[in-house]
């Protein structure tokens, strides 16, 4: 049968793997897919470099345009990463008939439902396995594997990055920048770091697993986003003797209020198998009516993992080819048709438990104040811990007191887990707590989850 010629726009980090997995396992990859696939034409920015990956047989172009519009290329793999180009690429790639496959979170989380709109109208598939959790297959456990599901929850660590930082800082006392520079020397973060560490790379995948979760258009707006750079060693050891780890956490919950949709360091009781996902290492944690939990771990990140789940796609779209529009799977999982609007809750209206550090004067008197103002929010406290004040905690605030007559003017370091509540209601208890004129306002406060 006719080799199916694929052309790639991008060879960096995941196009260098995609090429090499493509050579190494050709014959298993063309036995499974029932065609050939051939890279025949690939855009790169300088087609004069040496690359690593071996480019014969290929044909180099600057334009990515050149390679949408020809009209020998059967299927376009995107990994230009970004938005404005990738997005203008796709959409000409598929308004020309071509079936595409892309590793682009970004692009499909807040261009998602244009695109697709555009592939159901041309009758072409758009593959995204990629842009999630890197090589595990999620997207096909959640769409296909689970199809039979009501899925009421899911939780996934989501950036690499982000879980290679707090391992390394937890592991090896690594500080947050040295952790990140290793993180972008082994090729894990995005070409622009902030979005691993900010957060927004972690909330344009939890955008597509809610979409295929849920059956909800993909809403990038509505997901509260809250990245790592507050988390400080201190708050790590503190969360380790408490039992919990803290972990970079996507969560997507259908509640009997809404749905909700947030990004943010979390801590997990240690015995939960996702606290022991460590380094670059992803993991998603589904919780469905009928299958219960299931847990999927695999690399999150990397040129070879990543390549795994493009090949996969390229192997499905090229098995689907022939296949009559109308009966493949759908791209978000329910038809077309049948997405529905379901109302989001605000990070306010969430329920969680949370993580409370502060730093207090050491009189009597205190604790009670403190406690009194969670017993009046109908918040109950889980723990407390009393510490003397840790090293490296902010020096301003110990300046700040002046030592009154006859009293202590010495500052401990309180830590709190209390049980679930209303964010709102913390948030309240939190300011009353910080007007305390015994407690610096400088309180840390991390959500926590017991997943269970
Ligand atoms: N920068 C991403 C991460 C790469 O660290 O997870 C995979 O999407």
């Amino acid at each position: 049968m006719k080799a199916v010629n694929v052309g790639l726009l991008g060879v960096g980090t995941v196009g260098g793997g995609t090429l090499e997995v493509l050579r190494r396992n050709a014959d298993e990859i063309s036995a499974r897919a029932g065609r050939t696939i051939r890279v025949v034409k690939a855009a790169v920015r300088d087609v004069t470099r040496a690359r690593s990956v071996s480019m014969d047989g290929i044909a180099l172009t600057a334009d990515p345009f050149e390679i949408v519009g020809d009209p020998g290329i059967d299927i376009v793999v995107e990994l230009l990463g970004g938005e404005d180009i990738a997005k203008q690429a796709v959409l000409q790639a598929v308004d020309n008939g071509k079936h595409v496959v892309t590793a682009n979170k970004a692009l499909i989380a807040l261009h998602g439902n244009t695109i697709f709109e555009h592939a159901q109208r041309r009758g072409v598939m758009v593959a995204f396995e990629a842009a999630v959790a890197g090589g595990i297959p999620i997207i096909k456990s959640i769409r296909e594997g689970l199809a039979a599901n009501r899925i009421e929850w899911l939780a996934g660590i989501i950036n690499g990055t982000s879980n290679y930082i707090l391992s390394m800082m937890e592991a090896e006392g690594s500080d947050f920048d040295g952790a990140l520079k290793q993180a972008q020397a082994l090729g894990y973060a995005e070409a622009d770091p902030q979005f691993d560490i900010a957060g927004t790379d972690a909330a344009h995948k939890l955008t597509i697993l809610a979409s295929i979760a849920f059956g909800i258009p993909l809403q990038f707006e509505r997901v509260y986003v809250q990245g790592i750079t507050a988390i400080t060693l201190t708050d790590i050891i503190y969360a380790r003797e408490l039992g919990y780890r803290i972990k970079p956490l996507g969560l997507a919950r259908r509640t009997a209020e809404g749905l909700e949709l947030r990004v943010h360091p979390t801590l997990i009781p240690q015995p939960c198998l996702l606290a022991n996902v460590d380094g670059v290492m992803n993991a998603i944690l589904v919780r469905a009516d009928a299958v219960g939990t299931t847990l999927y771990y695999g690399a999150g990140a990397g040129a070879e993992p990543t390549a795994s789940s493009v090949v996969a796609d390229l192997v499905d779209v090229v098995r689907a080819i022939t296949t009559d529009p109308e009966n493949r799977v759908p791209h978000l999982a329910f038809q077309p048709g049948l997405l529905a609007a379901a109302p989001m809750l605000s990070i306010e209206q969430i329920e969680t438990a949370y993580y409370m550090r502060l730093n207090v004067l050491n009189r009597p008197g205190v604790l009670a104040a403190i406690t009194k103002i969670f017993g009046d929010s109908d918040i109950s406290l889980e723990t407390v811990l009393q510490k003397g004040f840790p090293k490296d905690s902010d020096p301003e605030s110990r300046s700040r007191s002046r030592p009154e007559h006859g009293k202590s003017n010495q500052r401990v370091t309180i830590i709190m887990l209390t049980q679930k509540t209303r964010e709102r209601n913390f948030s309240v208890a939190l300011k009353k707590l910080s007007q305390l004129e015994a407690v610096d306002d400088n309180i840390v406060r991390i959500r926590l989850e017991n997943l269970s």
